[in-house]
């Protein structure tokens, strides 16, 4: 069986438009992957209902609506702290080698993902972004942790 629910923590990862132009998905979803953890939900999106809760400045509010993003929901065991590890600083410059934005972006501005920053705010913006029916449920053969 599996380990009493601790594997089954979500996240929200938004591959943002500037890495969508710039063919980066598929390195994005590949970091993840090799991580262990486990896709549930993706989506291409080009028109969605404006982010309406944060206090987006216009120019930020452009960027995002520039061109399709990827919506994501990645689910493991402490996903959502890991993959705020894995995302990097939000300051580009800060952000270490090895992180996506520390790989992959120069600016703040176009800091090529977004992940939830925690499990409360997970929830809420995987209620935003995706319907119910669109997580999947399956069975990875390697959840069963023997600690
Ligand atoms: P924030 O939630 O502080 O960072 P993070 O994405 O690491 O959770 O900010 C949200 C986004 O706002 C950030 O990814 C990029 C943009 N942003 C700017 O464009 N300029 C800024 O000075 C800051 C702080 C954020």
């Amino acid at each position: 069986g599996n380990c009493s629910g601790w594997g089954n923590e979500q996240t929200l990862v938004l591959v943002k438009p500037d890495a969508v132009q710039r063919r980066l998905v598929g390195d994005v979803i590949q970091r993840f992957e090799r991580r262990g953890f486990k896709l549930v939900a993706m989506k291409l999106l080009q028109h969605y209902q404006q982010l309406c809760q944060k206090p987006f400045y216009p120019a930020l509010l452009a960027y995002m609506m520039s061109g399709p993003l990827v919506a994501m929901v990645w689910e493991g065991y402490n996903v959502v702290r890991s993959t705020r590890a894995m995302v990097g600083d939000t300051n580009s410059a800060d952000a270490k080698p090895g992180t996506i934005r520390g790989d992959l972006s120069m600016h703040v501005s176009r800091n090529v993902v977004h992940a939830s920053d925690s499990v409360e705010t997970a929830h809420k913006e995987i209620g935003f972004w995706f319907q119910r029916d669109e997580l999947v449920a399956w069975e990875s053969s390697d959840r069963d942790f023997t600690y």
